[in-house]
């Protein structure tokens, strides 16, 4: 069944999802890979839609598969598909060119984050309601995390609890995106990074384990598990 998008909703969701997939091997582009039988874009803009203050999905999709895109998604949820660029941030400008005037909090969420829950996509939102211009899903750092040279040298043990992985949704104030955006040098940063850039502080929630980034066989591995415990 088509999801019905909120039309009183604040929130833009840019969708990063024209990357090849280089680390999960040869095949589709990772967002058209199966994961229990249905494409990780659609389980990822299935979760996105059943968040209640979606008002807009806008999908960067790989350049040649536009129209395999719209189609896939129609009978998911509303969304507006444009084409991706060589680099995530390309896409997520292009995306966020999409934006209708409206929805005044706009949130970047990988396609590869295909079973982040709709809470997830709440909280993010909600935190920049709240005020923060910008806003990551954190986990803490489980592994033991050391510094080391060209040689595989180990330089020093990097203190852990100071560290946070981060993950996707991540949200901001609509004029903030745009300007970091507008500003983008370096294109190995996050949306966040951006941000910092610009000098804006970037404020932190709880993240969840369901929002993993789907990169090496290995996760999918662990998605498709995840999916028949009912993720
Ligand atoms: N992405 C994108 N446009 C690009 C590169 C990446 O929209 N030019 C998207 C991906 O589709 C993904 C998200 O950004 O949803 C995070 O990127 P990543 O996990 O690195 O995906 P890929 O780039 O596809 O994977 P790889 O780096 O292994 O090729
Ligand atoms: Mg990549």
């Amino acid at each position: 069944m088509t999801a019905q998008l909120n039309p009183r909703g604040d929130v833009a969701v840019l969708v990063p999802a024209a990357g090849a997939g280089v680390r999960l091997g040869p095949g589709a582009p990772k967002a058209l890979r199966l994961l229990a039988g249905e494409p990780l874009l659609v389980h990822a803009v299935r979760r996105i839609a059943a968040a209640p203050s979606v008002h807009t999905i806008v999908v960067a999709a790989p350049a040649t598969e536009v129209e395999a895109v719209r189609a896939m998604l129609a009978p998911v949820a509303p969304v507006t598909v444009v084409p991706g660029g060589a680099e995530r941030q390309e896409s997520v400008a292009a995306a966020l060119a999409a934006v209708p005037t409206g929805p005044e909090i706009v949130l970047v969420h990988d396609a590869a984050r295909a079973l982040t829950p709709p809470h997830l996509v709440e909280s993010v939102a909600a935190a920049v309601r709240d005020g923060h211009d910008a806003v990551i899903p954190v986990l803490p750092v489980v592994d033991t995390i050391k510094e080391v040279d060209a040689t595989e040298r180990v330089l020093g043990t990097v203190d852990r609890s100071a560290l946070r992985a981060v993950q996707t949704p991540q949200g901001f104030r609509r004029s903030v995106l745009i300007a970091a955006h507008r500003s983008a040098g370096d294109a190995l940063t996050d949306d966040a990074g951006l941000v910092e850039k610009q000098g804006i502080p970037v404020t932190c929630v709880p993240g969840s384990e369901l929002a993993l980034k789907i990169t090496r066989p290995f996760d999918l591995a662990l998605a498709e598990h995840l999916l028949t415990t009912g993720a």
